[in-house]
């Protein structure tokens, strides 16, 4: 699919709901005892995913005017299908599951994926969940297929070796059926899993402040209840279009009702550094409040600077860091991410696929180990980019193509379907 240098985008837009909250929603309404009705569940292939897992379980997922319902089996009630689970492309479904798995004594449950989740570790999630007393047989030790044994779980507290908002959340909800299981992290990662826990009538408590960490508590839980829950729109998805509209001469956007909660707004901050103009009241580091925070964001045209990423910032802005390095190429001077190995182990390896594909459009850009380094050129020439199934890499070649100056063309631009459908309609509407 070719993306052309576009004239300016004008206009307000609504982009898809959020993956993260989606499958968190999804899962813990199956762990609940009453239903709950979900308004703005992502309607994509990575959560259509999560629901065909749950269902599998026992819980009943129904689609009401555009609303979900959902009847969840309760905590200890979860039943072995006598087939894999697939989790297609969902590396967060493969990691927060296990979690609800690792405590349905008795049972077992095998999980398997695409060919990308085939090559995305599980060794994280199985470490601890082990150290609780459930067994995982993985490939290699550490690969899907995997099955996981469920058992009586003891606490612990767990100090995570990456900082993963997955993996925090797997032993998180693996704990709500232990007197106590504490997971320290290093440096703050998305908060979505306690928050929703909370909001659900877990116990949860939080210590710790965003410069030094968190760490967080959950414990016996009798039962979950969530009632309702409006997804927002997904600040990861409008994260394209924000860079869209900053790279793009002459843009005026507006998102609306975007999730804005402080330990997903990395990007942002990233931009505003960078002299990027962006506005939105965003919540403030260090809240934690159940209820998860929306706003619309204005974002309009302006000349770049270069910045710094480094490994503190890394979680707050993982998902977006291929856009940093985009935004790179236009501002003045070097951009540099450091301390985000963990691109590595994502949809594709993002360090290599970001860097070849930025390359193919006239970039200066090199690897390191652990990220990267562009050299500001003010502009991009254009040319061909490949998504390697992975879709935030599509999303980047589309958003490169609006901005450049020969246009690009992006092969295997459906991988964007897994979060973001509908993107080249929202494109068109604010081209035209
Ligand atoms: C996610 C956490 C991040 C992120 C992924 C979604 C989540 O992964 O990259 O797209 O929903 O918890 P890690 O926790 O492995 O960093």
């Amino acid at each position: 699919m070719r993306f052309d240098p576009s004239g300016p985008l004008r206009g307000r837009v609504s982009v898809p709901a959020d993956k993260s909250i989606s499958h968190r929603v999804a899962i813990i309404a199956s762990m609940a005892s009453e239903p709950v009705r979900v308004r703005n569940y992502l309607d994509a292939a990575d959560t259509n995913s999560t629901l065909a897992a749950v269902h599998k379980l026992g819980a009943i997922v129904e689609r009401r005017d555009g609303e979900l319902a959902i009847r969840g089996c309760g905590l200890r009630n979860a039943t072995a299908p006598g087939e894999p689970i697939d989790v297609g492309n969902a590396g967060t479904l493969m990691r927060l599951l296990p979690g609800w798995l690792a405590f349905q004594e008795g049972s077992s449950f095998e999980l398997t994926g695409d060919d990308s989740i085939r090559r995305r570790p599980v060794d994280r999630i199985a470490e601890p969940l082990s150290l609780m007393g459930a067994r995982i047989e993985a490939r290699e030790g550490r690969y899907p297929p995997f099955t996981v044994h469920g058992a009586p779980l003891a606490g612990i507290t767990y100090e995570l070796p990456v900082a993963s908002a997955q993996v925090k959340s797997c032993v998180l909800l693996a704990g709500l059926v232990t007197d106590a299981t504490t997971v320290a992290e290093p440096v703050p990662s998305r908060d979505h899993t306690e928050r929703m826990l909370a909001a659900a009538g877990a116990p949860v408590a939080r210590s710790g402040d965003p410069a030094v960490g968190y760490c967080t508590t959950v414990g016996n839980t009798g039962e979950l209840a969530l009632g309702e829950v409006e997804v927002p729109a997904d600040p990861s998805s409008a994260a394209f279009l924000i860079a869209a509209g900053v790279l793009v001469r002459d843009s005026r956007l507006v998102l609306e009702r975007v999730g804005v909660n402080w330990t997903r707004a990395g990007f942002l901050r990233i931009l505003e550094r960078m002299g990027a103009i962006v506005l939105a009241d965003l919540e403030e580091p260090g809240t934690f409040n159940p209820r998860e925070p929306v706003a619309d964001i204005g974002v309009s045209g302006s000349p770049l600077e270069a910045t710094t990423v480094e490994a503190e910032e890394v979680p707050l802005a993982i998902d977006e860091l291929p856009l940093v390095a985009l935004l790179g190429c236009f501002a003045e001077g070097h951009t540099v991410v450091r301390g985000a190995a963990e691109l590595r182990v994502k949809e594709s390896d993002r360090i290599a696929t970001v860097v070849e594909g930025l390359r193919g459009l006239g970039a200066e850009i090199e690897a390191l180990p652990d990220g990267f380094v562009v050299t500001g050129t003010g502009g991009l020439r254009g040319g061909r980019l490949h998504s390697h199934g992975d879709h935030r890499l599509a999303l980047l070649g589309a958003v490169a193509g609006l901005a450049s100056q020969e246009g690009v063309e992006v092969v295997g631009m459906e991988a964007a379907d897994v979060s973001y459908p509908g993107f080249v309609d929202d494109v068109g509407a604010l081209i035209a």
